[in-house]
């Protein structure tokens, strides 16, 4: 079975391609390297010993993605490829849309023409907006307050109605909920450019004193201590998580959405004493004023996922925090 993988070269692209291959999947890794580095490929390779074919293409070149599907004969893709940054989405929307729709589009307009119907998309619990209440289930209404969400929502929708156009299609939503940590070998991880916007990078960088302290944005939301509540999830389950997800729709035909994420929410106070707990390492904090956007709380009703896919997250929070702390470690400067 071969699979596409764009975006392989990303945090959760390169940890799903470390799973595929293990699984005996052969991959083709489609990335352009925007927010990656040609490094991770050959850490891909050490830690399954499987060689794969890469391609430095961008997704908006239809020529060179021709190319990828008339060379390899492709039974399926995970399509992980496309910005994803809150805050520059809102001052670049363009780009935002362009790439990730405009990307997006040609994928799937190659993909008919070569007779591939099958496709896992990297959605993202942003879709729900502003919840109810916790926990989310699929169900929920959706709504989004930036551009970045709106590219995730939109694509769901093409690749709906794309179902909807022709029921041979096998397409699996899912919806990520926070994904944190690294591969348990420390050799591959999250590899942010510049100042992380995240938060479990930041920790890590100040636990190595690459950063002075945390701030945490806001400690009146409506939570346990008034820190904002998420639900983080182990870089790994969720790359498992894509194998099910794909194994179920190259068996048949079928239009999926799944929220992948633990069930379980943590505030950022919470995160601190967990990373301090599984490390030993001090992280210094300060509170200041909220981050525009961010909400309260949001974790994942994960049980359909449980149900129809047999996919369940393992990893608990200091098993996440360890392994992003040993990544950390090994590599201080990413991978340079
Ligand atoms: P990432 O930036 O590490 O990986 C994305 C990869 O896609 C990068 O290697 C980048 O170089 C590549 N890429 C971007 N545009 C491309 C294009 N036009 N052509 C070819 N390659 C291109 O991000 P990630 O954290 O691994 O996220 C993967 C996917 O999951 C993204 O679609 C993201 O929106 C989605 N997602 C991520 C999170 C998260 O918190 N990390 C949460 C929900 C959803
Ligand atoms: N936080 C801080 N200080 C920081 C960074 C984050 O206090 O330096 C807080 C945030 O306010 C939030 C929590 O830590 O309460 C998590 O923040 P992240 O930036 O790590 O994650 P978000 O939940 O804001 O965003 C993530 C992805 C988005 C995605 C969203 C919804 O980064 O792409 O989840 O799924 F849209």
């Amino acid at each position: 079975m071969k699979i596409l993988v764009t975006g392989g070269a990303g945090y959760i692209g390169s940890h799903t391609s470390v799973e595929l291959l293990n699984k005996g999947y052969e991959i083709i890794v489609v990335d352009n390297l925007s927010n990656s580095k040609v490094e991770v490929l050959d850490r891909i390779r050490e830690l399954t010993n499987r060689d794969f074919k890469f391609y430095r293409i961008n997704l908006l070149n239809r020529g060179e993605l021709d190319r990828v599907f008339k060379e390899n004969k492709i039974d399926g893709v995970i399509h992980f490829a496309g910005l994803k940054a809150v805050g520059e989405s809102v001052e670049k929307p363009l780009e935002y849309y362009h790439n990730n729709i405009t990307g997006t589009l040609v994928l799937c307009d190659l993909m008919k023409e070569y007779g591939v119907k099958r496709l896992v998309f990297s959605s993202s619990a942003t879709v729900y907006g502003n919840p109810e209440r916790v926990p989310i289930s699929e169900d929920f209404p959706l709504n989004t307050t930036n551009p970045y969400g709106s590219t995730k929502l939109m694509i769901e929708r093409i690749l709906e109605d794309l179902y909807i156009s022709d029921r041979e299609w096998g397409i699996s939503l899912l919806r990520y909920f926070n994904p944190i940590g690294a591969h348990q070998s420390g050799r591959i991880g999250e590899d942010p450019n510049g100042i992380p916007n995240n938060l479990m990078p930041f920790i890590t960088q100040v636990a190595l004193g690459k950063l002075k302290r945390l701030s945490i944005f806001g400690n009146d939301y409506n939570t346990h201590d008034g820190t904002g509540v998420r639900d983080y999830i182990h870089v790994v389950d969720l790359a498992q998580g894509h194998l099910k997800a794909l194994d179920k729709i190259l068996e048949k035909p079928t239009l999926d959405i799944y929220n992948l994420g633990t069930g379980e929410g943590y505030s950022v106070l919470d995160m601190v004493v967990n990373f301090e707990k599984a490390t030993g390492k001090k992280v210094d904090y300060t509170i200041v004023d909220r981050r525009p956007g961010d909400i309260d709380i949001c974790y994942a009703d994960p049980s359909k996922a449980e149900r129809e896919l047999g996919w369940k997250a393992r990893r608990d929070i200091q098993d996440m925090c360890r392994d992003a702390w040993r990544w950390q470690i090994n590599n201080p400067n990413g991978y340079e």
